[in-house]
């Protein structure tokens, strides 16, 4: 679990994230996925839920997963906005009984590129010339 605490040490916000496989056909949601996100309402649109969200990307990626899940109702036009916003798409708009879509993100690797690397170890290592 992720928590936020304000300046005297009270919690303002936390998250959870689930690294586990999914069994096949359990009715889960697809691992890893982000669940029970919540900020307090005096610290709300200060940017803390997108700081969780994106710790939470940070995690999965050294997980070594390139894709994370997450669960919102479909009447929560808060939190659909904020993962919008952070570039999670609609994967099933019914995704259970309890009136919730599946959204999901796929995450970049945190990684340069060995092109670039050695184009870079090029220019460092080029001999001076006018
Ligand atoms: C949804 C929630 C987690 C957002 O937390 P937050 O810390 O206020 O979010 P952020 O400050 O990071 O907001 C980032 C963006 O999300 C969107 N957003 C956040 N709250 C919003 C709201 N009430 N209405 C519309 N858009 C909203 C905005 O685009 C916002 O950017 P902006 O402030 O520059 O306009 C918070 O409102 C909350 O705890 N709600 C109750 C619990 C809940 O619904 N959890 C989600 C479960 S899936």
């Amino acid at each position: 679990m992720l928590v936020v605490e304000d300046e005297v040490g009270k919690v303002c916000g936390y998250c959870d994230i689930d690294g586990r496989e999914g069994a096949l056909n359990s009715g889960l949601p697809p691992r890893p996925y982000l669940s029970d996100l919540a900020v307090c309402s005096k610290m709300q649109r200060q940017g803390v839920a997108t700081k969780l969200v994106e710790s939470c990307e940070e995690i999965c990626r050294s997980w070594g997963h390139s894709y994370l899940y997450l669960k919102v109702d479909k009447g929560n036009r808060a939190a659909f906005e904020l993962y919008e916003k952070l570039g999670y798409t609609m994967l099933q708009p019914d995704f259970d009984e309890k009136n919730q879509m599946l959204l999901g993100k796929p995450l970049a690797k945190n990684t340069v590129s060995t092109e670039k690397i050695a184009n870079e170890a090029e220019v460092l290592t080029a001999p001076y010339s006018e």
